[in-house]
């Protein structure tokens, strides 16, 4: 083997005349070993550095891309339709949060298609009974099956009313679909609440009269404006009253307007049937009647609250109700009063 050395000479003077040299000759193979010694160190340690690097790449990678794909799978089993799916993963960090708003997502889809299941099993239910009635009596007269004039008036009379509840039952579904679609033109001004109230009872009273029921509204002097839709606001008015005068058997309606502070406050009370505590909690629900059989006697779908609540709370409204049966019915409405364009 070829062997290295370090050479180093010098001369040596004295008084500038040259005495002599020196030389020193110094193996150098030891030195050589060390630094093979750390390269090969090195090499090994930029080996073990890559090794561990790829493997903490992978651990980290299996360990992310794991429940990504399990919700992959999960997400793509809610599209097919199965809800009931979960996403197991529950860790607490981004991934962990992003499988709750999965789970999440799919309990609301859940809601929402069974929401949607009612509402058209309803609405065939409203629709079909309506329709029998129009096709049996129409074939009734067709066929000339009645004995007097009266009764084949009678049948025309049935007819009528059958296509107007129809025709209502389809208006009040594009009115709450269109509000709840968030499409509702609504024309807001400063308006008066008394005004409104006044024509909503020049066209309800009729209806009271007709039932012996006594209608009176007690105003007050100097009542806030509001800011709200004249029309819009007219409507819930004389749905709740409707409403009373419909569920009224005796005694009176009263509308009573109030204001403190910030709110103007609208009552609608009557001496009516009442309403079972157990069912005030769904009262606003589509198609909620509290006696399906004999609201239909009374002529109502069950949407009139509906979109009597959508409409209060599109003008920044709140309703409230309170019932006693046998007793009678308070509605309450606070809309915010109308403070100048500094609003
Ligand atoms: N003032 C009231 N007194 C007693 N029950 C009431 C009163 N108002 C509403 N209800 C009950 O609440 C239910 C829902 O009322 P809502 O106005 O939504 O429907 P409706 O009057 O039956 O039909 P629609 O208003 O669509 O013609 C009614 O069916 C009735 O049972
Ligand atoms: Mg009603």
């Amino acid at each position: 083997m070829e062997r290295r050395f370090l050479s180093v000479g010098r001369p040596i003077f004295a008084k500038n005349r040259f005495i002599g040299g020196i030389f020193v000759l110094a193996s150098i193979d030891d030195i050589y070993q060390s630094i093979e010694l750390v390269r090969n160190l090195t090499i090994l340690a930029d080996i073990g550095a890559i090794l561990l690097a790829l493997g903490f790449t992978f651990i980290v990678s299996r360990k992310l891309a794991n429940p990504l794909l399990e919700m992959e799978r999960a997400t793509r089993k809610m599209a097919k339709g199965d809800l009931n799916t979960k996403v197991s993963v529950e860790t607490k960090d981004e991934t962990g949060s992003l499988a709750k708003a999965i789970n999440d997502l799919a309990v609301e889809l859940y809601r929402y298609r069974s929401n949607q299941r009612e509402f058209f099993s309803n609405i065939s239910h409203e629709l079909r009974t309506p329709l029998t009635y129009l096709e049996g009596y129409a074939r009734a007269l067709k066929n000339k099956q009645y004995q007097t004039e009266d009764e084949k008036e009678m049948y025309i009379q049935i007819i009528e009313q059958e296509a107007n509840r129809m025709s209502k039952l389809v208006n009040d579904l594009f009115e709450l679909a269109k509000m709840e679609e968030g499409k509702l033109p609504l024309h807001l001004e400063e308006i008066d609440l008394i005004e409104v109230i006044e024509n909503a009872i020049a066209k309800t009273k009729m209806k009271a009269k007709e039932k012996g029921l006594q209608l009176y509204f007690h105003n007050i002097y100097q009542l806030p404006s509001i800011y709200a839709d004249g029309l819009r606001m007219e409507q819930i008015v004389i749905n709740l009253i409707e409403n009373a005068i419909r569920y009224t058997e005796k005694g009176f309606i009263k509308i009573e307007l109030s204001n403190d502070q910030d709110k103007v406050k609208i009552l609608i009370e009557d001496t009516g049937i009442g309403i079972p505590k157990k069912d005030l909690l769904f009262l606003f629900e589509r198609f909620y009647r509290v006696e399906k059989s004999r609201s239909r006697e009374f002529g109502g779908t069950g949407l009139g609250l509906a979109i009597v609540k959508q409409l209060v709370e599109l003008q920044n409204g709140t309703i409230h109700v309170s019932s006693e049966v046998g007793k009678g019915t308070n509605f309450e409405l606070t809309f915010p009063i109308y403070k100048g364009d500094a609003q």
